[in-house]
């Protein structure tokens, strides 16, 4: 769908009156999907009709119903609890909806609405639109903090990964035997098995003390890094007679892949992987010392010749990089946010809300609702879906932090 034509078509329309932005509203051409089971997209519309008398209507409901959680005048100062001064109206209303037939989850909000008539909903919703919106939250001025927003996790892994090239490889492809390729692994894995050596859960000393002094966000990096570069075969000689490997791998085959690339991200790759390495693992499952039973049990009739081929075998094949992106600026995230929300958050779409001097706990908690597909949303879903958790906390934050504005949209008649 086209997303900005919307937003163009208000835009064009809108006229500059009073405090805030007046926009001109003819056609309902929202981008938003209207909640299942609405009546149309002019139901969801009309807040924008209310009259005065509606407004005042709406406040005295505000007051007795919304007020002790939202705030007295739409600013909530809950955690969890969202802001809805300036909200937009119409979309304040779909959600009022959405909760009232149970399309939303469960919560304070089912039971707040639950007595009231659908006229009520509407005046509620048009009420809060003629509030002024909350204050940005504040950008703390200490240096620490700007740091952390400019963090750029890939140069960050890059530069920890430094101390690991020796062994490993440059980029992860490794060219001393015994010593593991770090590619083609997904960055799951790489993190989860750092986090062994270090709790001493999977044993090797030499990696213990290498790892010691890596933070949480240090593994993270570093995998992350690992997983983004170029895949390729490990530099370091394969012993062993692939072919007869190639056929003693079918059993492995289910969790590793057929050649190696393992399907299921909880399970490593093997394609590529040196083959010294490949060979000691099994043989660290087989005799325990390398602790995990289903790897035991698969490797437990296997002997040394058997353990030699499947390793060459596996280290023959094309390693293949791991499903994950380079993480964007948080710059080139908001501004895909931006298409649709508006401006710095700033929504002209009636129904899409404005995110601008939203609490930053409750973005963040919606977006992640979304993302486990609590509260659905066909767009929300696709946009969450490849957030990690700390781009969505930067973005909660951004968020929280720009200034809100007003909108009032006034229905045209069309032509
Ligand atoms: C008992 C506390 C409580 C009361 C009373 C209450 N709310 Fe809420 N409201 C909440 C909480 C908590 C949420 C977040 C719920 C969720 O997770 O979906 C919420 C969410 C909302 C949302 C969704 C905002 C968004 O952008 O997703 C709207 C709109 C809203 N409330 C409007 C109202 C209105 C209008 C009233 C009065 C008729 C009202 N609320 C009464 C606690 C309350
Ligand atoms: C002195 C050589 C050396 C250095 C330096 C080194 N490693 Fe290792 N690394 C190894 C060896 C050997 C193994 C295999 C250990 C085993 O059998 O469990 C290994 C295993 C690993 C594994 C497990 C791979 C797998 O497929 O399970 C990861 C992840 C890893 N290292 C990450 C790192 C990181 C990150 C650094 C830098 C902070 C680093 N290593 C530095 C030698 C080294
Ligand atoms: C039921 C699924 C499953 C099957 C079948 C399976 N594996 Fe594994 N394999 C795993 C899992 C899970 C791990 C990671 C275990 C860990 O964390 O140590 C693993 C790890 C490995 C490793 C270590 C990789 C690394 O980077 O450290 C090797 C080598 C390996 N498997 C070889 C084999 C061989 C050879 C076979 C067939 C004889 C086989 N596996 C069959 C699930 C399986
Ligand atoms: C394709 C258009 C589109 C894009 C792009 C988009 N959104 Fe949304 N967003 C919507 C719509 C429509 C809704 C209302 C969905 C609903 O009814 O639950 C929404 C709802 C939200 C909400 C819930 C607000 C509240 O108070 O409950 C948040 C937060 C949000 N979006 C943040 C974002 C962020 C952050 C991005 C960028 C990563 C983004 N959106 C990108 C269309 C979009």
């Amino acid at each position: 769908m086209p997303l900005t034509t919307s937003a163009q078509t208000f835009a064009q329309a809108a006229m500059a009156l009073l405090a805030g932005a007046v926009l001109a509203l003819s056609a309902a051409t929202s981008c938003a999907q209207p909640a299942k089971g609405s009546a149309g997209p002019s139901a969801e519309l009309r807040p924008i009709f209310a009259t005065a008398p509606d407004i005042m209507e709406g406040k005295r409901l505000a007051d007795v119903s919304c007020a002790r959680c939202h705030g007295a005048n739409g600013i909530s100062a809950s955690a969890g609890v969202p802001h809805i001064a300036a909200q937009r109206p119409p979309y304040i209303y779909m959600q009022l909806r959405a909760y009232l037939q149970g399309a939303r989850p469960q919560s304070a909000m089912t039971g707040a609405v639950k007595f009231l008539s659908d006229d009520a909903l509407v005046k509620v919703s048009a009420y809060y639109g003629t509030l002024d919106p909350a204050r940005p939250a504040p950008v703390p001025a200490t240096k620490s903090g700007a740091a952390a927003a400019k963090r750029d996790p890939l140069q960050a892994g890059k530069a920890a990964a430094a101390a690991c090239g020796g062994c490993h490889g440059d980029t992860g492809v490794s060219k001393t035997p015994g010593s593991p390729s770090l590619v083609g692994l997904d960055p799951k894995y790489l993190a989860a098995t750092m986090k062994a050596y270090k709790t001493g859960q999977r044993k090797h000393d030499l990696m213990k003390s290498l790892v010691a002094s890596l933070s949480d966000a240090d593994v993270a990096d570093t995998a992350l890094f690992y997983a983004l570069q170029k895949p390729a075969r490990a530099g370091t000689p394969a012993p062993g007679d692939a072919a007869a490997g190639k056929k003693a791998a079918v059993a492995c085959a289910g969790c590793h892949g057929d050649t190696g690339v393992a399907p299921d991200p909880a399970n490593p790759s093997l394609a590529g992987q040196d083959a010294q390495y490949l060979a000691v693992a099994t043989q660290a499952y087989k005799d325990g010392t390398r602790k995990d039973e289903t790897m035991k049990s698969m490797v437990a009739a296997l002997d040394d010749a058997a353990i030699k081929n499947i390793a060459a075998f596996y280290a023959g094949q094309q390693p293949q990089a791991p499903k994950v992106r380079k993480p964007l600026s948080l710059a080139e995230l908001s501004e895909r946010c931006d298409r649709c929300h508006g401006i710095n958050g700033n929504s002209i779409d009636p129904l899409v809300p404005a995110i601008a001097a939203q609490r930053a706990d409750w973005l963040e908690q919606v977006l992640n609702t979304y993302h486990t597909g609590a509260r659905k949303s066909t767009a929300m879903a696709a946009m969450t879906s490849v957030l990690s958790e700390g781009e969505t906390k930067e973005l909660a934050t951004h968020y929280s932090r720009q200034t809100g504005r007003a909108v009032t949209f006034i229905p045209l008649s069309s032509k």
